[in-house]
């Protein structure tokens, strides 16, 4: 496929997938395959804007690609790519630049949040340049493509919008419908939480007792499950839902194991329900959706040489689709032609 794509999302290269991610990204990014023409990037670029080290950056974002291909994504379906492979969204993104006002990016509430974070967690006042023109760069990764729906949580809503208004201006500017105005697609997703704190959402940095890996052992994640928080005793039956149990619940669901949900749910409203046996349920769930992610991961891993190649090739085809927009943008805007 080198014609622009309907849906693009892309995501920053961590270590290692969490069962939330994959419940509120990849499984709506592996669904959306068979409904739309896709196209996945990983954005390691944007990853240099909070301070992090180089050598585990490139280690994290090979196994990012890992990640994906075995939780489904499909390089015969879509295109994955990763971004620092494709120079065009940095040169998309000086231009795109002058399109975007200073005012327009100080408004974004999500570089105010990780400035104050990095500030009250460092003590450091070093904020760099590029956090706060981090979402000019996502402008151009959508742009760059044209795509015309961005499947994202609640959390980027802000950043597609100015991605919007970037796409309007330059339109108007010089004249053109070269952009379309990309559409935010807030696909039902659910919210995992925390296992050992289900007041807030799963993720890594809370410490192990907190996630499940996507790519975990059986035995682990069973442990982990087991060590979930509930409440203490049984439940009465008008009570509400503790939020430990009713995590719990969610991602059974997610799991797609309804039938044993709704028992569950039966046993749980009758004051019944031992969470022994949902724990239980929940493990089996989790383990039979991951296994065959573990096994394909364990397909994948091994040769770097030929996984960094593969990423190469990957890339490439994302390359011709941003090299071609880059064409027309450098000529609308009065840039000397790059290529014949
Ligand atoms: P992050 O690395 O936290 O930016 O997450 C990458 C993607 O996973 C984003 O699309 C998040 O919305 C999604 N995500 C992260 N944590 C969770 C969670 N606990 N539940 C659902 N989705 C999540
Ligand atoms: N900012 C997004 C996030 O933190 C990641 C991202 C970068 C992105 N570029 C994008 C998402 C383009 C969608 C489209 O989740």
């Amino acid at each position: 496929m080198t014609s622009t794509p309907d849906v693009l999302s892309c995501i920053q290269p961590t270590a290692d997938l969490h069962v939330g991610n994959y419940f509120g990204a990849v499984a709506n990014w592996v669904k959306l395959q068979q409904t739309h023409r896709c196209i996945y990037g990983i954005v390691d670029f944007h990853a240099i804007t909070m301070p992090y080290d180089p050598v585990a950056l490139r280690k994290n974002t090979r196994n990012m690609v890992i990640d994906l291909l075995a939780c489904g994504v499909d390089p015969e379906k879509s295109i994955l790519f990763v971004q620092s492979l494709v120079p065009e969204h940095c040169e998309l993104c000086w231009i795109l630049s002058s399109q975007c006002s200073f005012g327009d990016l100080s408004r974004m509430t999500q570089f105010k949040d990780k400035s104050q974070k990095l500030q009250s967690e460092s003590g450091d006042d070093y904020i760099s340049a590029g956090l706060f023109f981090y979402p000019v760069l996502q402008a151009a990764d959508i742009l760059a493509y044209r795509a015309s729906y961005v499947p994202v949580g609640k959390d980027q809503e802000q950043h597609l919008e100015l991605s919007r208004g970037i796409a309007r201006r330059f339109n108007q500017r010089f004249n053109t419908d070269l952009f379309p105005e990309p559409k935010p697609l807030f696909t039902q997703t659910p919210r995992i939480m925390s296992l050992a704190q289900p007041e807030s959402k799963m993720s890594k940095s809370a410490g192990p007792k907190h996630y499940v890996g996507l790519f975990e052992e059986e035995a682990s994640i069973r442990k982990k499950i087991k060590s979930a928080v509930t409440d203490t005793g049984l439940p009465a039956a008008e009570e509400t839902m503790s939020p430990g149990v009713a995590n719990l619940f969610e991602i059974l669901r997610a799991c797609q194991a309804d039938i044993a949900a709704d028992q569950l749910q039966t046993d749980y409203q009758a004051g019944q329900l031992k969470y022994a046996q949902l724990k239980g349920a929940v493990g089996d769930a989790l383990v039979a959706l991951t296994e065959p992610f573990r096994r394909r991961r364990q397909a994948l891993v091994g040769d770097e040489a030929m996984i960094d190649q593969q990423i190469r090739q990957l890339s490439e085809q994302a390359r011709q689709i941003a090299a071609d927009t880059l064409n027309r943008v450098r000529k609308l805007t009065g840039f000397p032609k790059s290529q014949p």
